[in-house]
C-alpha cells in the first residue's frame, strides 16, 4: 500500500509545515499546528477523472479583443445584495459569505434562493430538508425553482448537480463539505481546500456561479485558511449585533466591484427586510425634546447614514469617574472629553460619560465627532439641542473643527430627512446652495458651545 502523505498545517492562518512544531513562523500563534493527509493533486477535479473535458489551452488576446459581453450580471432581485455585489452575480464567480452563527447567514441566502428566477440548488450540509422548508415557508412560500438538497460530500454534490443543471449553486457551509480524495475530516484545512479548488473548477468550467457560505473564527476571520480567502472573487460579510434588528452586509473584497457599497437589512420574523432607507428607522422620531441627543450625517461605505447619538453626563458616584461607549471607540471619547476640557472650559474630569449609538450599529466615521461633542455638552448643561439640527464635522486635538469627506452628500441626505440646520466645518469646501436646510459653518469648538447652549 502506498505511504500515506501528510503535512502540517497552521490551523489559524494555514501556513504549511514538514514537520510539527510548537508556534507557527508566520502568524506566531501556538498550538495551531496539526497534521493532516493530504492528497496528489491530479485528482482533484469536479467531475470523475474519466469524465474530465479536455480544455483548450488558452492564447493570448488583445485586451480589445476580448469580447466582455458574455459577463452579463445575474440579478439577484434583492436590491441591497445587487448593490454590494457591483450589481448582481457575475457567471462563473465564487462569492464567499461570511458572519457569525445566528447573524443570518442562512436566512440570507436561502431568501434569495427564493426569489431567483433561475434555476437554483441549494445545497445544505447544516439543515435537513425540512427545516430549509420551514424557514423558506415562513420567509416566501411560492418559489418552484429553487432546489434542495442535503449532502455534505462533493462528489455526491457534482453527481446531482450533473443531472440538474442548475443555473447557481448555492452551498451552506463550505466547513461542512468533505471530498473523497482528502482523508482529513470536514472543516479542515485540507478539506477546506480542496472542496474550494474543485468548486472553483467546476464554476470556472461550467459558468455557472457558487455562493458559499463560512464560518467566521472566534476574532472575526473566516475559518480555515487564508487562502480561501484568496481563492474566491467576492468575499462578504454579514454583520450587526445579534440583539438589535438591523444586519449589514459588506463586501470585504470584490474582483467586479467596488467594496464600498454596502447593503442594509432588518430581521424580522419573516425574514430580511431590504432598508433602502436606513435614516429613517434609525432616528427616534419622538415629540419632545430631550437633553442629550444629536444626530449626526455619517456615511457607511458610500451611503449617508443619518444616526442618533444619546450621552448622559452625570456626577460620579465612586472616585474614578466612569467613561464607557457603545458603538463607538472609547479611546476616541477620552480624547473628545479632553479636548472638550482643555478648549472649552468644560469640568468634565469628575463626571461618569456614558455614550451610545442608537440602533446597535458602531460607527468609525470621524464625522460622528461633532455629534458626540454636542450630545455631551447637551446632557451636562441639561438643555435639549434643537431637534431638527444634525452634525457632520471632525473634532481635531486643539478643538479646531475639521473637514470631513463628501460633505455635499451628507446635506443633502439631511435635507431629505427634513432637518432645518447642518453644522459643518469652515474648511469644507461646499459649493451646495441647498435651500431648505441652513449650512452653519464652525471652525472651533468654542463656536459650537456659542450656537448650542
Ligand atoms: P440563520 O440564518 O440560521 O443564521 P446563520 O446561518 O448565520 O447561523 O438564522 C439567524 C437567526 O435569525 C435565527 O436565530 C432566527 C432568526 N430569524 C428571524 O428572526 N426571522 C426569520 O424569518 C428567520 C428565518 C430567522
Ligand atoms: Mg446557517
Amino acid at each position: 500500500m502506498a505511504k500515506v502523505k501528510t503535512t502540517f498545517f497552521c490551523q489559524s492562518c494555514g501556513a504549511q509545515y514538514a514537520k510539527w512544531q510548537g508556534q507557527c513562523n508566520s502568524c506566531k500563534a501556538w498550538n495551531t499546528i496539526v497534521e493532516e493527509v493530504i492528497q496528489t493533486p491530479e485528482k482533484n477535479d469536479w467531475k470523475t477523472p474519466s469524465s474530465s473535458a479536455v480544455k483548450q489551452s488558452s492564447k493570448p488576446l488583445l485586451i480589445n479583443e476580448i469580447d466582455a459581453s458574455k459577463e452579463a450580471r445575474l440579478d439577484t432581485f434583492d436590491e441591497e445584495f445587487n448593490r454590494v455585489l457591483g450589481g448582481g452575480i457575475v457567471p462563473g464567480s465564487l462569492t464567499l459569505l461570511g458572519g457569525e452563527p445566528g447573524i443570518g447567514k442562512s436566512t440570507l441566502l436561502l431568501q434569495v434562493a427564493l426569489k431567483l428566477p433561475y434555476k437554483t440548488l441549494y445545497v445544505s450540509g447544516e439543515e435537513s430538508q425540512k427545516q430549509i422548508k420551514m424557514r423558506a415557508e415562513r420567509i416566501n412560500p411560492n418559489n418552484s425553482n429553487c432546489y434542495i438538497l442535503t449532502e455534505t460530500k462533493t462528489q455526491n454534490i457534482f453527481k446531482q448537480i450533473e443531472a440538474l443543471q442548475p443555473d447557481i449553486v448555492i452551498v451552506d457551509s463550505i466547513q461542512t463539505l468533505h471530498s473523497d480524495y482528502i482523508e482529513s475530516s470536514s472543516g479542515s484545512i485540507s478539506q477546506i481546500k480542496e472542496c474550494t479548488t474543485e468548486l472553483i473548477k467546476f464554476a470556472k468550467e461550467t459558468s455557472t456561479p457558487v455562493v458559499l457560505i463560512g464560518h467566521i473564527t472566534k476574532d472575526g476571520h473566516i475559518a480555515g485558511p487564508k487562502i480561501l480567502e484568496h481563492m474566491v472573487d467576492t468575499v462578504l460579510q454579514f454583520e450587526g449585533d445579534r440583539n438589535h434588528v438591523f444586519r449589514i452586509l459588506r463586501a470585504n473584497k470584490n474582483r467586479f466591484g467596488s467594496t464600498n457599497e454596502l447593503g442594509i437589512y432588518e430581521m424580522q420574523g419573516s425574514g430580511l427586510r431590504e432598508v433602502s432607507n436606513p435614516s429613517e428607522i434609525l432616528i427616534s422620531k419622538k415629540d419632545e425634546e430631550l437633553s442629550g441627543n444629536a444626530v449626526a450625517a455619517t456615511l457607511e461605505g458610500m451611503r449617508p447614514l443619518m444616526i442618533e447619538v444619546q450621552a448622559l453626563v452625570s456626577t460620579a458616584v465612586y472616585g474614578t469617574p466612569q467613561r464607557s461607549a457603545t458603538g463607538f471607540n472609547a479611546k476616541r471619547l477620552n480624547m473628545l472629553l479632553a479636548v472638550l476640557e482643555k478648549r472649552a472650559g468644560f469640568r468634565l474630569g469628575a463626571k461618569d460619560v456614558f455614550l451610545n449609538i442608537t440602533g446597535g450599529i458602531t460607527v468609525d466615521d470621524p464625522a460622528i465627532d461633532l455629534a458626540v461633542v454636542a450630545a455631551i455638552l447637551s446632557s451636562n448643561e441639561d438643555e435639549s439641542l434643537a431637534k431638527d439640527f444634525c452634525f457632520a464635522a471632525e473634532v481635531g486635538l486643539s478643538g479646531e473643527i475639521r473637514p470631513v469627506q463628501r460633505v455635499e452628500q451628507r446635506i443633502q441626505e439631511a435635507e431629505k430627512l427634513g432637518f432645518s440646520t447642518i453644522f459643518v466645518s469652515k474648511y469644507n469646501k461646499i459649493t451646495l446652495k441647498p435651500k431648505a436646510i441652513k449650512i452653519q459653518l464652525i471652525s472651533k469648538i468654542e463656536d459650537l458651545v456659542d450656537l448650542i447652549v
